[in-house]
């Protein structure tokens, strides 16, 4: 089976802004940045439709619009060029979108809030049995995923024999997760302490009495 690998521009595409007026174009009609080119080496920012014309003719571009102030992509455009099916879909303008980035959250007292699913990577609520909220923070999902096996083994591994060392083994492994996100997994193993607390043995005596 072929291996998905998501095109190196996606996280480009994410931090890119969008609706920005264009330099080269600013008394144009239509001259807001919202397009795109995945075909481009070394792409460009965003470019309006007068640019697209002029050097992205024949390239593949992306249209990227607008929700409520957030940057939305239509599902058609990006479902023949990657999987998007882990990321929540919504419909606007008749239209199926999926969110670019994550978005702040309200703190919401409704009751909007109580849903069974979950944005894996921010907690946002979905609509849906989706995993992700957007293509950000699906991005974010798939660093972690590939992250946590390994490092957890090895991070619970080592709070063992430091919380062993310092006399106590009580919740090692809630600590242990929290701070493997947070640290590169770059704790020293807690050997020399050890060795420290070596008993100095029997007192020692003069040879001869
Ligand atoms: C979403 O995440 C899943 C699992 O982490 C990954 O396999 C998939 O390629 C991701 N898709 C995108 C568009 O980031
Ligand atoms: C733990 O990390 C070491 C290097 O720091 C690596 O060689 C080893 O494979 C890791 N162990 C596990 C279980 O991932
Ligand atoms: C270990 O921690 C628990 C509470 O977390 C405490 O009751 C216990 O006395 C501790 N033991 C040692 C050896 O420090
Ligand atoms: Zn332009
Ligand atoms: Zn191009
Ligand atoms: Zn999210």
């Amino acid at each position: 089976m072929k291996r998905e690998t998501l095109p190196s521009w996606l996280s480009l595409l994410l931090t890119t802004q969008f609706f920005l007026p264009c330099k080269n174009h600013p008394l144009s009609s239509r001259s807001e940045c919202n397009l795109f080119c995945i075909e481009c080496e070394a792409p460009p920012d965003a470019f309006c439709y007068h640019c697209h014309l002029d050097h992205h003719s024949n390239h593949h571009v992306i249209q990227i619009r607008r929700s409520s102030y957030h940057d939305v992509i239509k599902v058609s455009e990006l479902e023949n060029i990657f999987d998007i099916s882990d990321v929540q879909t919504y419909v606007i303008n008749s239209a199926k979108v999926v969110f670019l980035n994550e978005r702040p959250q309200m703190r919401t007292c409704g009751p909007l809030s109580s849903s069974s699913y979950n944005c894996e990577t921010c907690g946002r609520a979905l609509l849906n049995e989706f995993r992700f909220c957007s293509l950000g923070c699906n991005l974010t999902g798939i660093e972690k995923d590939m992250k946590t096996p390994s490092d957890v083994a090895n991070g619970s591994e080592y709070k063992r024999i430091e919380d062993v060392a310092s006399g106590n083994s009580s919740d090692s492994n809630t600590r242990s997760e929290k701070e493997i996100y947070n640290e590169n997994n770059e704790e020293e193993p807690p050997a020399k302490r050890v060795a420290r607390h070596r008993r100095k043995g029997i007192p020692q005596r003069a040879p001869f009495f």
